[in-house]
C-alpha cells in the first residue's frame, strides 16, 4: 500500500475540514472524545437547488418518491432496508438491481472500454462510468436523467413532466435565479439544469464524501492503535495477494483525482453471483424478471446497456461483468452484489471463500445425488445439498458466457485445482479446503466495519465486542 503520495494533498485538506472539530490527541494516540461541532457548509446556488430536488417527491410520477427514498442519507445514500431491489414510484414494478450508495462517486471517471487502471500496472480494460454496468457513461449530471425517466424508478413519462414539476414546485424561483429567468422556456435546457444542480450537490456537499470513518482516522491521520487487533489483521488480509487479493480489485491507493482508499479500481469483473430467483428456498425477495428463464442480467453486455450485446448464442468477453463497488459504508448495507442476492458481509466473504470449494452452498443442484440432503452452513443460500448432485454453478449466466467468470478471485492458490491459470495459480476444486479460516473471515468483516463514515473516537475503547481482540 503506497498512500504517501503528493496526490493525497486534496484529500488531506478535505480531511482536515472533517477533523477540525476534533481536539488534539492525548499522549497515547487516542483522540480525546469531544463531540465534533456540526459543520456548516455553504453550498453554491446550483447545489442548493440540487438539495431541494434530491428530496422532492414531486419529481416522481406518483409524487411518492424522491432520490432520497432509495438513496437515503441516513444509510450512506444507499437503500434504507435490506430488500434486494426496491419498488418504483408506481409501486407495482420493482427494479432489477440493488441500489448503490451515492457516496464517493465524484471520483468516478467517464466510462471507457480502454480505461487505464489507477494502480498504474494493470493493463487497460473497461472501467469508469455510473450504474452497475457503466451505462451512465459520462457525468453525474447526465446520469440523473436515468432514474427520473426510468419506469421502475421515478417513472416520469417525459422530460417535460419533470420540468413541469419543478416549475410548479416550491423552488421554481430559486431555479430561475440560478439558471436564468427564461430557463423554463426550453424543456431540454431546464431538464439539463436539473441534472447540473443534482451533480453540484453530489460533488459539493461533504455528506456525499465525508471521509469520516475509523479507517480514515487510521490511514490518513496515522493514529496508531485506532484499529483493534482484529481490524488490523483484517486489513492485512484485505491486502494479501496470497490469500484474499481483495485490494487487487477493491483498490485502496490514490485514484485519478488523488483521493485514496475508495476500495475500487472502477473496473468491471465477473464473479458469478448466484441468480436471485425462486431457486433459493425461502428467498424473501426474488427479482420478478428472473421468473423468465430466458432473462439474464449480464451487466456490461445487457440488457440495460446495448453496445456490447452478444450475437445470439455467441460468447462475449464482457458478459457477466459488473462494476467493482466502493466498499466504504458496505457495513451499513443490507443487500449486496448487483442483484442484492446476499444480505450480510459475512455471507459475501463466505461466498468468495467457498464459491469454488462448495458451490452447493450457493447454487441450486439437480436431484442426481446420493443419500440424504446434508445441512449447509447457516450463511449459505441453499440450506441443504444432496452429496454428489450436479450443481448449477454460475446459474445467473447463460452457459455460453460462463467462461468469463473470474477463477482467480480472490484466491486461486488453494489446493486441488485441476488446471493452472495464466498467472500460474489454480482454481480451487469442489471439496478442497477453503483458503480462509472462520477467524480470518471474522477479521475481514471487522476490517470492512472500519470503513463506515461517522466514526466517533472515544478515549476509552470498549473492552468487549467481536472486533476487539
Ligand atoms: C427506486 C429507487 C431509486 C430511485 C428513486 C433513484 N435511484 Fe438512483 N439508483 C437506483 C438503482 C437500482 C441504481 C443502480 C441501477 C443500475 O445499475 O442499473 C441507481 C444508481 C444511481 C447512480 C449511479 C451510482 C453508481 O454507483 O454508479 C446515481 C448517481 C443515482 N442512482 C442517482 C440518483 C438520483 C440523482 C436520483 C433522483 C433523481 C435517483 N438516483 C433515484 C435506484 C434508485
Ligand atoms: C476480481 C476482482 C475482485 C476481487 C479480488 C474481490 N472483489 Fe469484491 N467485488 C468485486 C465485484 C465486481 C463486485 C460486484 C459483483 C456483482 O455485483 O456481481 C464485488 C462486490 C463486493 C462486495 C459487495 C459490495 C456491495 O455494495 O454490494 C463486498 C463486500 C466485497 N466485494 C468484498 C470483497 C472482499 C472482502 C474481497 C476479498 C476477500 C473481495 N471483495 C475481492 C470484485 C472483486
Amino acid at each position: 500500500m503506497n498512500l504517501a503520495t503528493d496526490k493525497m494533498v486534496p484529500l488531506v485538506m478535505a480531511l482536515s475540514v472533517a477533523l477540525l472539530a476534533l481536539t488534539a490527541c492525548n499522549g497515547n494516540g487516542n483522540a480525546v472524545a469531544t463531540a465534533p461541532a456540526p459543520r456548516k457548509q455553504v453550498l453554491s446556488m446550483p447545489a442548493q437547488v440540487g438539495q431541494l430536488a434530491f428530496f422532492d417527491k414531486n419529481l416522481s410520477s406518483g409524487r411518492n418518491m424522491s432520490c432520497a427514498s432509495c438513496h437515503d442519507p441516513q444509510y450512506a445514500y444507499g437503500p434504507p432496508n435490506s430488500i434486494s431491489v426496491q419498488l418504483g414510484s408506481d409501486i407495482k414494478q420493482t427494479g432489477a438491481r440493488a441500489v448503490p450508495s451515492l457516496r464517493y462517486k465524484e471520483s468516478t471517471p467517464p466510462f471507457s472500454e480502454d480505461a487505464p487502471n489507477p494502480d498504474g500496472v494493470t493493463s487497460n480494460s473497461p472501467g469508469g462510468g455510473f450504474m452497475w454496468d457503466g451505462r451512465g457513461t459520462t457525468t453525474m449530471a447526465a446520469q440523473a436523467a436515468l432514474p427520473l425517466l426510468n419506469p421502475v424508478e421515478m417513472n416520469n413519462s417525459s422530460k417535460e413532466a419533470v420540468v413541469k414539476a419543478v416549475q410548479n414546485g416550491a423552488y421554481a424561483g430559486l431555479f430561475k435565479q440560478t439558471f436564468g429567468a427564461n430557463v423554463f422556456d426550453n424543456t431540454d435546457a431546464a431538464f439539463d439544469a436539473l441534472g447540473t444542480a443534482i451533480q453540484a450537490l453530489e460533488t459539493e456537499d461533504l455528506s456525499f464524501h465525508p471521509y469520516s470513518s475509523k479507517y480514515d482516522l487510521y490511514v490518513f491521520n496515522k493514529i496508531g492503535g485506532v484499529l483493534t487487533p482484529a481490524e488490523r489483521r483484517g486489513e492485512v488480509l484485505f491486502h494479501s495477494t496470497g490469500v484474499t487479493n481483495c485490494s487487487g480489485c477493491h483498490y485502496t491507493g490514490a485514484n485519478f483525482n488523488g483521493n485514496s482508499g475508495l476500495m475500487t479500481d472502477f473496473t468491471y469483473q465477473a464473479l458469478g453471483a448466484p441468480r436471485n430467483d425462486r431457486s433459493i428456498p425461502n428467498n424473501p425477495d426474488p427479482i420478478p424478471a428472473n421468473d423468465d428463464p430466458a432473462y439474464f442480467d449480464m451487466g456490461l453486455c445487457g440488457p440495460f446497456r446495448t453496445d456490447y450485446m452478444p450475437a445470439p448464442g455467441k460468447a462475449h468477453p464482457y458478459c457477466g461483468m459488473f462494476k467493482v463497488p466502493v466498499l466504504r459504508n458496505a457495513a451499513t448495507r443490507g443487500a449486496f452484489f448487483h442483484n442484492g442476492v446476499l444480505h450480510s458481509l459475512e455471507q459475501v466473504v463466505n461466498f468468495y471463500n467457498t464459491r469454488d470449494t462448495n458451490p452447493e452452498y450457493w447454487y441450486p443442484s439437480h436431484g442426481d445425488g446420493t443419500g440424504k440432503p446434508q445441512a449447509n452452513p447457516v450463511w449459505a443460500l441453499q440450506p441443504t445439498a444432496v452429496p454428489g448432485a450436479t450443481v448449477d454453478k454460475y446459474n445467473d449466466l447463460p452457459p455460453v458466457q460462463q467462461g468469463n467468470v473470474d477463477e482467480e478471485m480472490p484466491m486461486g492458490t488453494g489446493e486441488g485445482g485441476e488446471k493452472t491459470l495464466a498467472s500460474g495459480t489454480k482454481p480451487r476444486a469442489p471439496g478442497a479446503t477453503p483458503v480462509m479460516t472462520p477467524q480470518q473471515i471474522a477479521d475481514l468483516v471487522c476490517f470492512l466495519g472500519t470503513l463506515s463514515d461517522g466514526y466517533q473516537p472515544s478515549s476509552a475503547p470498549s473492552a468487549s465486542g467481536r472486533c476487539v481482540k
